[in-house]
């Protein structure tokens, strides 16, 4: 383990920098952020495996306190860390989107994706934000993935530096989430929205075993989809509970 900054801790090889966030909770202060230049075992949401590659990607796991933040936010952390992630990306000249919640694609293809969970110390609760942001792999590399996924430098075709890349994620999102932490989600919907993936576009949505044809129309305040259906009738989504079909 090196020590490269006050608050990011790097490591050659973990299964997953959330498990060993986790596992570890009680020996960092807030705000450490665990990045691992290979995973072993990289968890993805419902279960589904990350893959990234050793000494291209970037895979790290921010630790963020829940004490200050009201719990009808909780829900809204990752769509926030999000929209930090597409802000810095869009620094670089990368045009981005977001797919609900908080996936972040170029080109209709995923780029990033975002793992929470919620963790316990004493009696206090943290969010272990996972992040997993595919860099310098190459379509060999993503070949192996079952969904459309790409990475920065195959949309640029140059090598990105992860370390700096990687400082500014975890900066800005540290400072956008104490914003969001006194602001709640209602001022940031309206940049989300306008990053959102396949607005007004017809989709199938799975939530858990039901599936629906139709539109996304709107985000609502607090964040969840607003979404018609083909038989017209108007559904709000939660977070988490949603899958867009594979391929779509
Ligand atoms: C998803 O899109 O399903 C979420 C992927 C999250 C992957 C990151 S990589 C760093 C952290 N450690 C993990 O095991 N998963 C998250």
């Amino acid at each position: 383990m090196e020590i490269n900054d006050s608050s990011i801790l790097r490591f050659d090889n973990l299964l997953s920098t959330n498990s060993y966030l986790k596992e570890h909770i009680g020996e960092f202060l807030p705000y450490t952020t665990i990045w691992s230049d290979g995973q072993e075992k990289g968890r993805g949401r419902y279960n589904r495996e990350w893959i990234s590659y050793k000494g291209k990607d970037l895979t790290f796991s921010i630790l963020i306190p829940l004490k200050d933040l009201k719990i009808e936010y909780w829900k809204n952390l990752t769509q926030i860390s999000s929209l930090s992630i597409a802000e810095e990306l869009e620094k670089l000249d990368f045009k981005v989107s977001i797919k609900w919640p908080n996936d972040i694609l170029i080109n209709d293809k995923k780029v990033c994706g975002l793992l929470c969970e919620v963790s316990q110390r004493g009696d206090e609760k943290f969010a272990v934000l996972g992040i997993g942001l595919n860099v310098n792999s190459t379509l060999e590399d993503l070949s192996n993935i079952n969904q459309p996924a790409t990475s920065l430098f195959i949309e640029k075709g140059t090598v990105i530096d992860r370390e700096e890349l990687l400082q500014n994620i975890v900066s800005s999102n540290i400072s956008k989430f104490n914003d969001f932490t006194k602001n709640g989600f209602q001022i940031y919907k309206k940049e989300v929205l306008r990053r959102l993936a396949w607005l007004n576009e017809i989709k199938i949505i799975e939530d858990n075993d039901r599936s629906f044809d139709g539109r996304i129309i709107d985000l609502n305040d607090d964040g969840t989809l607003k979404f018609l259906k083909s038989d017209g009738e108007i559904i709000n989504l939660i977070s988490g509970e949603i899958r867009f079909k594979k391929g779509h």
